[in-house]
């Protein structure tokens, strides 16, 4: 594997010293920017582009020539992973994730078949591979999954929703059909995350983006015991690099040091948090990520600037900071903006 030039992702994600502030930002590889678009259109769609590794390298790459950030993230989806164990997956067109056939009781959960990542997620494989080989060392490379917990929303309430209404019932009244739907999960996270990492990504993030609607209680029970079991099975080493794995529950803001204690090396921000506190909780045992408001992203390019001054003062001395937004960067969000972000973390820090 050739050498990597730019190690700052990598290094601050172990809390190694570095000569500063590595950033990148999620979701970006996405609709804000004109290039994405234009690819996406020659795809024929979002999942067409998800599933032709040239395209979806393509827009892997983007973000890394056109703003400058200091990792790249192989682009996918987190659904992918329930359509290969043999949901129907669709995307329409402005309205989000889809799955016609929610699943709703055990028989539903027992149709769901294991996932093989080298077979039906064959095309992400090939996606990592071709970009190591684009990147050729400029920046690493992230893997991702979503959560157990995340993806069983979306399986079970059938697509987004306001109040999980139909998953938290199946939580109180029949939490043995949601673990053994969970468990399913569990193992596929594993299996997928392994094989990204054997095929080529450099670091990974779980992405628990409905961790935080739950209970502090549930939220253990239902989301984070999955990820500490999931992190115990991973793949830690890989081509002579430790491969960091990133935490990142939006909500879970009271439950840091449960984070922390699972054995992640990166717990990710939302924005809902000062990081000065989130350091002082949990700064001593591993990295943290994170945390401008992506509305910030709204705001002038001076503005912005004295946003990201603020957080890298309040991160203040030492090492294991990645800034990135506290969520996914939002589609309307003008380019200049993005850029304007990105060179602010280079030059402040
Ligand atoms: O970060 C990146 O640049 C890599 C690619 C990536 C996408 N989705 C591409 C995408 C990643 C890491 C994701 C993760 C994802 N997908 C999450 C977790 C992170 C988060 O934002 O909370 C979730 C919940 C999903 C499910 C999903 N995919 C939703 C709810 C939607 C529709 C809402 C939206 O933002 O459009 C998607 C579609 C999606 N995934 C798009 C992209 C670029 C937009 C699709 C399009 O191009 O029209």
């Amino acid at each position: 594997m050739s050498e990597l030039k730019n190690d700052l992702f990598l290094r601050a994600c172990l809390r190694e010293e570095v000569e500063r502030t590595p950033v990148w930002m999620m979701r970006q590889a996405g609709r804000y920017l004109p290039e994405y678009r234009a690819t996406r259109k020659r795809a024929g769609g979002f999942l067409n582009l998800c599933r032709t590794p040239e395209l979806a390298c393509e827009v892997s790459i983007q973000p890394v020539e056109l703003l400058g950030v200091d990792a790249a993230i192989m682009f996918s989806d987190i659904l992918v992973v329930p359509e290969a164990m043999g949901m129907e997956l669709t995307f329409g067109s402005g309205d989000g994730p889809r799955f016609p056939q929610p699943i709703r009781t055990r028989a539903d959960v027992e149709t769901l078949s294991d996932l093989n990542p080298e077979d039906g997620l064959d095309y992400v494989m090939a996606t990592v591979r071709l970009i190591r080989r684009e990147l050729a060392g400029r920046v690493p490379l992230i893997g991702f999954s979503g959560s157990p917990w995340t993806l069983a929303t979306y399986m079970v309430e059938g697509g987004g929703s306001k109040h999980y209404s139909i998953i938290k019932a199946m939580a109180f009244n029949d939490p043995s059909t949601l673990h053994l739907l969970l468990d399913k999960l569990s193992d596929a996270v594993v299996a997928y995350l392994n094989a990204q990492i054997t095929n080529g990504v450099q670091a990974v993030q779980i992405f628990d983006t409905w961790g935080g609607i739950l209970t502090t209680r549930d939220y253990k029970a239902f989301s984070l015991a999955c990820m500490q079991r999931i992190l115990g099975r991973l793949i830690r080493k890989h081509d002579g690099r430790r491969v960091p794995v990133i935490i990142y529950t939006k909500g879970g803001m009271g439950w840091l040091e449960d984070i922390a204690d699972i054995g992640c090396d990166v717990v990710g921000l939302d924005w809902t948090i000062d990081i000065n506190k989130a350091k002082a909780r949990i700064g001593n045992r591993v990295a943290l990520q994170g945390n401008m408001d992506p509305a910030m992203l709204y705001a002038s390019p001076e503005r912005i600037r004295a946003e990201v001054k603020d957080i890298l003062n309040r991160f203040g001395d030492g090492y294991g900071h990645i800034f990135n937004l506290g969520h996914g960067i939002t589609p309307d969000v003008p380019v200049e903006h993005a850029r304007a972000f990105i060179q602010a973390v280079k030059e402040e820090s």
